[in-house]
């Protein structure tokens, strides 16, 4: 779920692997953030699936660092507001839009050895992967790091407001009829509250070297 550590996580634990990192996340962001620009509501599915045809998303790494284009343009950071966080999820919803994400991911791994992070890994886009982690921590925990990470981009955000949201997030990713977020049967549960970066890294090691 939102500010279980994924992404941290998994970019980490790719660079000690030396493997490709891939965050889906970014790709609903996107998606979610040109719905937007084109005035249309994420949630209506009218609005949505017509620009699915025009639209590029591309997540590629640039000297060690994710960049995100939409459409050719630069969007790395304007994908990280609030604002495109829910869009994302509400894009999310819409089964057309996950086909056509899915699918692009499916290439990348075709042709890499990754760590991928996203909601649906484990139990749809990668069911075969050879190890799955299903990442959480308390809602509070989520909801502090996430308002500690925007506070430090500069965004006044109120504390509450941030954890309604989450727990406003989890609910739609996880009651979404395609694809919802759910930990695989033979994910393995890491709940990160409390826990270092660097602990939870060192478990998911652990399990890599069995
Ligand atoms: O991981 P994130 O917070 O950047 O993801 C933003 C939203 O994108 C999330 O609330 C739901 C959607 N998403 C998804 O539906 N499936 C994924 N694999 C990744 C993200």
């Amino acid at each position: 779920p939102a500010g279980a550590g994924k992404s941290t996580i998994a970019k980490l634990l790719a660079e000690k692997l030396g493997i490709l990192y891939l965050d889906t996340g970014a790709m609903y962001r996107a998606m979610g953030l040109k719905v937007l620009e084109n005035g249309g509501n994420p949630k209506n599915p009218d609005d949505v699936i017509p620009l699915l045809r025009d639209t590029d998303i591309l997540v590629q790494h640039e000297n060690g660092k994710q960049k995100v284009y939409l459409d050719g343009r630069d969007v790395t950071s304007e994908i990280r507001t609030n604002q495109v966080s829910n869009a994302a999820s509400d894009v999310g919803t819409i089964p057309e839009v996950r086909v056509k994400l899915v699918e692009l991911q499916r290439q990348i791994a075709d042709k890499t050895s990754l760590v991928m992070d996203g909601r649906d890994i484990g139990t749809y886009v990668m069911p075969n992967a050879s190890l799955k982690i299903f990442l959480t921590a308390s809602s509070e925990e989520r909801a502090r790091r996430r308002w500690v990470e925007l506070r430090e981009k500069g965004m006044d955000v109120d504390y509450n407001t941030v954890l309604q949201e989450i727990i406003q997030r989890d609910y739609n990713d996880s009651n979404r009829s395609f694809a919802p977020l759910r930990k695989a049967d033979d994910a393995v549960l890491i709940d990160s509250t409390g826990k270092s970066i660097e602990q939870v890294i060192e478990e998911i090691e652990d399990l890599l070297k069995i």
